[in-house]
């Protein structure tokens, strides 16, 4: 497993998770400060695979900035489009952001984050949905293909919700040309939502990237009083953060590597020290046991998209 550093944390002030350490500057100019030294902490530590898009705020703006001090061929960036960032930095927001899955907007984005080539990887559509249609519409497909071969970039999808494996078959069935449009699969995978299992063995054998997101469930992974329900699985992850040294956060990280070889799991971290912890998911491996004992925390998709519908920009 390779640790990637997503980048939604570091380009809004809100965000939606459980947050249990507010960001220290509030102000646009500390808070951009404190992303680009968040970036340059994960390069020095050795990440080179990052994770942003228009939709989050200024993070790919900064990103690109921070390339400009950069030159090594080995940093990937993977962005995407599809969402438009509108709240404007602004805490008492309602509206954050907006989807549009229109050839309009494809065009429209393109043209900023071409900018990121030559380190621009993997070019994503941001949570693709059955609903929006974007996976029958010609004209996008036309066009990511069109980019995929004249940029060789590889195309991916976002996916989000109970569904996120319709969604994944569907795409795998997106052929221009004679051969699969999609390379890439960005997916939630974690403790509580273990569904890309189903058919990780398949795009391992087709050899298409797989991304996890949200491997720490949106900070669920973390005790809390507000989730009771989950006491037992914060035992059992603190007696094993405690039997290898390290966070409960590395623990859960480390599930999702083990779990599915040969992905690149994305922190989240809003922090150096938040990464710094991440981090230790490489001193140590979960046994089989441990592995199993963990996965036995699973509960019911719709359950628990359900929940993570009730969490709030923050
Ligand atoms: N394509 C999509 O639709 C989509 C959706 C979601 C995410 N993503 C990508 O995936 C990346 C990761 O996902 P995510 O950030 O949503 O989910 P996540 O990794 O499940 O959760 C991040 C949360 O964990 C907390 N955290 C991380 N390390 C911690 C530590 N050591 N101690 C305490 N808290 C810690 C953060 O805290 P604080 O908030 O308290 O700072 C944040 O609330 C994103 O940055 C983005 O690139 C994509």
């Amino acid at each position: 497993m390779q640790l990637g550093l997503g980048t939604a944390a570091l380009g809004r002030p809100q965000y939606i998770n459980l947050r249990q350490e507010k960001p220290k500057g509030q102000d646009l100019e500390t808070f951009k400060e404190q992303g680009f030294a968040v970036l340059e902490n994960a390069y020095n530590l050795g990440i080179r695979y990052f994770d942003t898009a228009p939709g989050y705020g200024l993070a790919e703006q900064l990103v690109l900035e921070w390339l400009r001090t950069k030159n090594d061929p080995n940093i990937q960036i993977a962005t995407k489009w599809g969402y438009t960032y509108v709240a404007n930095f602004d805490a008492n927001a309602t509206i954050h952001e907006i989807k549009e899955h229109t050839l309009k907007k494809l065009r429209e984005q393109w043209e900023v984050s071409k900018a990121l080539i030559p380190h621009l990887r993997v070019y994503q559509i941001h949570s693709a949905t059955l609903e929006s249609g974007v996976l029958d519409n010609k004209a996008v497909l036309d066009h990511l293909a069109f980019i995929k071969q004249e940029y060789l970039l590889e195309i991916g999808i976002t996916v989000t919700g109970a569904n996120q494996l319709a969604i994944i078959k569907k795409a795998l069935d997106v052929a221009i040309g004679g051969k699969q449009l999609f390379d890439a699969f960005q997916v939630t995978y974690n403790m509580l939502d273990q569904s890309l299992d189903e058919i990780s063995g398949e795009l391992v054998r087709l050899e298409k990237k797989i991304i996890i997101k949200e491997a720490l469930a949106n900070g669920r992974v973390f005790r809390n009083k507000g989730y009771k329900h989950y006491d037992s699985l914060y035992d059992k992850l603190e007696r094993l953060a405690n039997k290898y040294g390290v966070g409960t956060d590395a623990i859960a990280l480390q599930f999702c590597g083990q779990r599915i070889p040969k992905s690149i799991v994305l922190s989240g971290a809003s922090s150096s020290k938040q990464l710094k912890q991440n981090l230790k998911f490489n001193t140590f491996r979960l046994t089989e046991d441990e592995l199993q004992e963990l996965a036995a925390f699973k509960i019911d998709p719709n359950a628990y998209w359900e929940e993570r519908k009730q969490l709030k920009w923050n």
